[in-house]
């Protein structure tokens, strides 16, 4: 239903205003002295016009700065239409949460939801309309620097996780001041650039993508995601940004996406280099036909679409739908009511760093946190045992991680200053970079540590070394880093090694000589003190590997839910005498962490369970009845997991898939009974003619504490 508003400014708006709707331009367009008459719009070659037409900006931020800008805009406006700011709020805005792939660690929705509905509050109150998050791509390949934004490998947890981030930036439809709109983003399949390289080619079949790249989105735009955002990639041939079957065919047929579609940075000027288009204007005219609405920076749709449109009715027609579409999600946005969304300094001082923000973030940072190691229950660790420090991310406020752009390394606490509040007796080694070692320090920090009891060694990447264009093709700690390691490991003390990093990275030697390994992630602004309460046992590691991690770079593209080959290994010394398998000479097929893969304090055991029926139909889901003990005589918590098998498809079907998972926190020897549940269409896959249905025949479960588990029962699916 279109409002009366929005059909009364359609029928007043001339072509070139509805146009100026479909534009996007950064910030430096909008601040900064005479922006009208020099710098960027001279740049693109865009008059004044252009600016004030302009229906959207990214990058703004700021309730007095966005107050300053809009009234600006719309002194200039004819029709009084807001401008609508975007920006990348990814894990936060000023309070930072663990990055996303530490979010997918949690294995639990909640800790998403809470974390995307505080980064819309702090935002909101900073003038934010829309956020260019959640990015629900699914990743396999850790060269891949943006792995750190998704939530992982596996296509039902990243669902789960999509639809939490949807819920928490927009709330409950229609949106409120506190809330912004979610743009689910990079469609699609941007997770799978060959080799891992950024921007590279996809090219998957079309199975395989919806099998397993679109559940993802699909569960997004489900929640009600009002926009998404075109990927840089080809897919199917053909590049993402104006590929009519992907955006036409999927996402607005199939998939019902009714809202607002933007395309990536300047994705539309980069179809000439992909060779589709031969200049701008045809890359302008490819783009608007396959249905994407706002033009980010590539200054196409400025340029060429009202010539095109006085040529051309179909085109006029389009540039109607796409200035609707963005009109509508203004109105969604309350703009044409309060162009301001009630902001002012003083709420946006009150929304933002509050206790009860950085508590959330800190909690978050708990409950991602993966032990990968723990021998001799290394840890915890007594608060007074006599601890050293070192490493490169030992005392430095670089752990918040790329698309943090609000958040302030500077202020945040380092992870040593937060381990002095608990632990008495510590000292902090100088003289270690990411890529640099001074050998004299190394010396004296590898001497120092002699004189202490446990040694902490932080380890890791910078933030920058992760994100957007940071690919890589090693994947293992800087050599600086492992020579240090090897120095303290030589030391004959406890070595805990605590990881700081936003992508999985080959820890075969790091796991070989540490006591204990803790992964961290980019854990935000509360990471330090998350760090000290689970190294002192305050709290249990509860998160879970959503990637898994190879033990060594060739084995990459390496993740769970593969399918058995005619030649499958059986993982018994027999595998040894048969070279014909498909197996590496050089290598075991399996990862050094598995998917799903974590350690606790507690000690965790299945001890019971049941299936309510071997028969699963539409009216009856599979459902399961698990005991759960913890023997240890400590709290803790672990993560439960069921997957699938099905045994004969029309297609290949993975060896297993995750489908269900609860987390589960017990006190000392305490035992309780969980019920997991998996719906008969989730049982669905994709068949040969691209069509999704449950399929009749016999089926595993397995039930266990990762990837790896074994402990099975059959059941069969009927269609009644
Ligand atoms: C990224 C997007 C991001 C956009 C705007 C692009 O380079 O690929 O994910 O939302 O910039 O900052």
């Amino acid at each position: 239903m279109v409002s009366k508003n929005v059909q009364d400014l359609m029928e007043k708006m001339t072509i070139q205003e509805k146009i100026g709707q479909l534009i996007q331009l950064s910030a430096d367009f909008f601040q900064g002295d005479n922006v009208a008459i020099t710098g960027p719009l001279k740049e693109a070659h865009l008059g004044e016009a252009a600016l004030y037409s302009a229906g959207s900006v990214l990058g703004i931020s700021g309730a007095q700065t966005v107050r300053k800008v809009q009234k600006n805009y719309l002194k200039h406006s004819r029709l009084g239409i807001p401008l609508l700011f975007m920006a990348d709020v990814v894990h936060g805005y000023k309070t930072i949460f663990p990055i996303p792939l530490a979010l997918g660690a949690s294995f639990d929705p909640q800790v998403m939801k809470t974390a995307s509905a505080t980064a819309a509050k702090e935002s909101a109150a900073g003038g934010v309309h829309v956020t260019f998050a959640p990015m629900v791509d699914l990743v396999r390949d850790p060269r891949w620097g943006r792995v750190m934004e998704s939530t992982g490998e596996d296509p039902y947890l990243n669902s789960v996780m999509a639809k939490a981030a949807v819920t928490g930036f927009q709330g409950t439809l229609p949106l409120d001041q506190n809330h912004i709109a979610a743009c689910v983003k990079h469609f699609a399949a941007y997770g799978a650039p060959e080799a891992g390289r950024e921007y590279n080619t996809v090219d998957i079949s079309e199975w395989r993508f919806r099998e397993q790249y679109l559940p993802a989105y699909a569960a997004a735009i489900e929640a009600q995601a009002l926009l998404v955002m075109t990927s840089f990639n080809t897919l199917f041939g053909v590049p993402a940004t104006v590929n009519q079957h992907l955006m036409r065919d999927i996402l607005r047929d199939e998939l019902q996406f009714h809202g607002v579609l933007i395309s990536d940075w300047d994705a539309i000027g980069e179809i000439i280099h992909h060779g589709v288009a031969g200049d701008l204007q045809h890359a302008a005219d490819l783009a608007l036909k396959a249905g994407v609405d706002i033009d980010m920076m590539s200054f196409a749709y400025a340029k060429y679409l009202a010539k095109a449109a006085s040529l051309d009715p179909q085109i006029e027609q389009l540039i109607n739908e796409s200035a609707q579409r963005i009109l509508i999600l203004k109105e969604q946005l309350g703009l044409f009511t309060d162009p301001y969304r009630g902001l002012s300094t003083e709420r946006e001082t009150e929304a933002t760093l509050t206790t009860e923000n950085l508590d959330a973030a800190q909690a978050a940072a708990e409950q991602s946190m993966v032990l990968l190691k723990n021998s001799h229950h290394t840890l915890p660790l007594n608060t007074a045992t006599a601890i050293s420090l070192v490493g490169p991310v030992a005392d430095t406020g670089d752990i918040l991680g790329s698309w943090s752009w609000q958040g302030d390394p500077d202020q945040t606490e380092t992870i040593a200053d937060a381990l002095a509040k608990q632990f008495s007796n510590f000292t902090v080694m100088p003289g270690t970079q990411y890529h640099h070692v001074q050998f004299s320090k190394l010396n004296d920090a590898v001497n120092a540590s002699r004189q202490q009891e446990t040694i902490v060694a932080v380890l890791g990447l910078p933030a920058s070394e992760s994100g957007e264009a940071t690919s890589m093709t090693d994947i293992t700690l800087p050599a600086e880093q492992l020579t240090l390691l090897r120095g303290l490991a030589q030391l004959n003390k406890p070595l805990v090694t605590i990881v700081i990093t936003g992508r999985p990275l080959d820890l075969t030697e790091v796991d070989a000589l540490s006591d204990a390994v803790l992964l961290a992630w980019f854990p935000g602004s509360r990471g330090g003190a998350a760090i000290a309460n689970v190294l002192s046992g305050r709290v249990d590691p509860s998160g879970r590997l959503p990637m898994t991690f190879p033990r060594n770079i060739g084995q990459v593209p390496i993740y769970y839910n593969a399918y058995n080959t005619g030649r499958p290994i059986s993982g018994t010394p027999a595998d040894d005498e048969n070279k014909y398998l498909s197996k590496y000479i050089d290598a075991a097929n399996s990862p050094l962490y598995p998917f799903g893969f974590g350690l606790s304090y507690g000690d965790f055991t299945i001890t019971d369970w049941t299936l309510s029926q071997h028969n699963v139909t539409p009216d009856q889901p599979l459902t399961i009845q698990a005991t759960i003990h913890n023997s240890a005589d400590h709290a803790g918590t672990t993560v439960v997991q069921l997957y699938t098998h099905q045994q004969v498809g029309e297609t290949v079907q993975p060896v297993k898939q995750l489908q269900a998972f609860k987390k589960v926190s017990l006190g000392a020897d305490q035992t309780q009974t969980i019920t997991l549940t998996v719906p008969y269409d989730q049982l669905s896959t994709i068949h040969s003619d691209l069509h999704r249905s449950t399929d009749q025949g016999d089926y595993t479960v397995m039930l266990g504490f990762d990837s790896t588990c074994t402990a099975s029962q059959p059941f069969t699916v009927a269609h009644q």
